[in-house]
């Protein structure tokens, strides 16, 4: 299959890169490198550096390429910055969506499968939450994610372009060898931070609230190996080509762990104390967030197989052989 991938330079699409690739893919690869790593891009994969607001860059691209499934991870996704530049995430994420299936309508490729998450959900009290719950976002994040949704639907309504959006719970951990991994700037992300204490980056770590409706106080996730997270969205590609109807699905391993219990599993991992302390709740944290992976086990047949332990020592496989992160 030929793959365009949008933001394969970032984290997740940059295991995307590695796993398409691996199972004899061809990957093409677009990045602005805003956020994205030069160093995260497979050598094998053709890369063009640009963005896909960009509509005359997007055309080149898909002059020189016939592409089968357009993998769109593209866009700006922290929570706490959409809070504050929220016409930032409605203009990349949104406006590059459009640009994008635009572009891809005027090429005859009408498959994509797309970079969703739990964010569109926002504060639920059923747990765990289905793909059917209402969604509710609770930030601009998960507001254009949620509209970059709707805009498929009305353009598969309309001109047949067929998708399918996954959404990602907390999706933590490395490629197994260790050759990629996570590297945000600035890290905001709990597995990440703690991990920072044994590398001797950080004293301790902050741990937001004690006082949230779960058995030790702490905010409940759902936590997902990125590994198992990717081989989602090569089922859901197979299952663009084998002519399926569009669809979404939720994507995490329907347990739920605390703040606190991320924390043991750490120690347990890199046999460091790594001592911590209680703050204040962080804004727009909800209690608990769990997924029901029911329906992508059904009708895509995928099933996280790395458990908390493993999604760990993945990421601190990768941060303890990269301590810098990548070179820029
Ligand atoms: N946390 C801490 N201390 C830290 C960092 C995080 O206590 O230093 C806590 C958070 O308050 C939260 C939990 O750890 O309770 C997980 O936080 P993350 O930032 O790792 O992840 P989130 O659950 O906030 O975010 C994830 C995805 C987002 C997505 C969101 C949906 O990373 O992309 O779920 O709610 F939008």
């Amino acid at each position: 299959m030929r793959f365009l991938v949008l933001g394969g330079a970032g984290y997740i699409g940059s295991h995307f890169v590695k796993q398409a690739l691996a199972k004899g893919n061809e990957v093409i690869v677009i990045d602005n490198l805003q956020t994205g790593h030069k160093d995260a891009l497979n050598a094998k994969a053709i890369f063009y550096q640009g963005d896909i607001r960009d509509k005359s860059f997007l055309k080149a691209v898909f002059s020189n390429h016939k592409i089968d499934v357009c993998v769109h991870f593209a866009a700006n996704s922290l929570v706490g910055e959409s809070m504050e530049k929220p016409l930032l995430y409605f203009d990349n994420n949104v406006y590059g969506t459009i640009v994008l299936l635009d572009t891809m309508l005027e090429f005859g490729v009408k498959r994509i499968v797309f970079s969703s998450s739990a964010a569109v959900y926002g504060i639920q009290k059923e747990m765990p939450i289905t793909e059917s719950a209402l969604t509710t976002p609770a930030n601009p994040y998960g507001e254009s994610k949620l509209m970059m949704e709707k805009i498929m639907k009305w353009s598969d309504v309309a001109q047949g372009m067929r998708y399918v959006s996954l959404r990602y719970f907390n999706v933590a951990g490395a490629a197994s060898d260790a050759s990629i991994g996570e590297d945000h700037r600035p890290e905001t992300h709990l597995i990440p931070i703690v991990l920072q204490v044994p590398l001797g980056k950080r004293e301790n770590v902050t741990i937001y609230g004690n006082d949230y409706d779960s058995p030790d106080g702490t905010c409940v996730r759902d936590y997902i190996h990125i590994d198992d997270l990717i081989r989602a969205h090569l089922l859901a590609a197979d299952y663009l080509i084998g002519d399926n109807p569009s669809d979404i699905f939720n994507l995490g391993s329907q347990s739920g762990y605390t703040n606190l219990e991320i924390l043991q599993v750490a120690r347990k991992v890199t046999g460091h104390p790594i001592p911590m302390q209680f703050g204040p709740r962080r804004k727009g944290d909800p209690d608990k967030l769990v997924a029901s992976n029911k329906k992508a086990g059904e009708i895509l047949g995928w099933r996280p197989e790395n458990d908390l332990e493993t999604i760990i020592g993945s990421a601190w496989a990768y941060h303890r052989s990269h301590p810098q992160g990548y070179k820029e």
